[in-house]
């Protein structure tokens, strides 16, 4: 062969640039996203949630694969801003206690935390923009 039609390097960035394509863990939050949410968890759920996500049994639920965490954003969303009052069970375990309201976290404090929290304590799911937190939290206002 006198010349290469397709140069080595060109064939190996574009097997790169499919590989890349082709991560299936596409939808988990950037780096960035993660210790962001990371460090408001440390601050406003860790005391009652617990570092591994798994709560206090009795008083404070886990977060790990629960319908809220996993479940629609809105609701999601809500929790946090509003509270939770209402009792609820997971997997048999009553919870009693109230969610005390969370309205002075940002919309961007918001989102980090719920992406977060919704891709760590063995959770996967999309993450929470703020537009997203933005959206719910004019809703309450009506
Ligand atoms: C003072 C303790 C406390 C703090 C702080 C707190 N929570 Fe909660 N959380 C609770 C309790 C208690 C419930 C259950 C409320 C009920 O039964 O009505 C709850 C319920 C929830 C639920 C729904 C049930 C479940 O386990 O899936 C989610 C989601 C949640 N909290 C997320 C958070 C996030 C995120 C933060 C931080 C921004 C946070 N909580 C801060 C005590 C707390």
């Amino acid at each position: 062969m006198r010349r290469r039609l397709i140069p080595v390097n060109v064939v190996i960035a574009a097997l790169v640039f499919v590989l890349l394509s082709l991560d299936p863990d596409q939808s988990k939050p950037p780096p960035v996203v993660m210790e962001r949410g990371k460090a408001v968890y440390a601050k406003e759920c860790l005391s009652c949630h617990q570092q591994d996500g798994l709560g206090v049994q009795g008083m404070n639920p886990p977060l790990a694969k629960t319908a809220w965490v996993l479940g629609p954003k809105r609701e999601l969303i809500k929790i946090v801003l509003n509270g939770l009052t209402e009792p609820i069970e997971i997997e048999g375990d009553t919870f009693h206690n109230p969610m005390p309201p969370h309205p002075h976290l940002t919309d961007q404090q918001i989102a980090d935390v719920l992406s977060y929290v919704r891709n760590s304590f063995g959770n996967k799911a999309s993450a929470v923009t703020a537009r997203e937190v933005k959206k719910v939290r004019a809703e309450k206002k009506i």
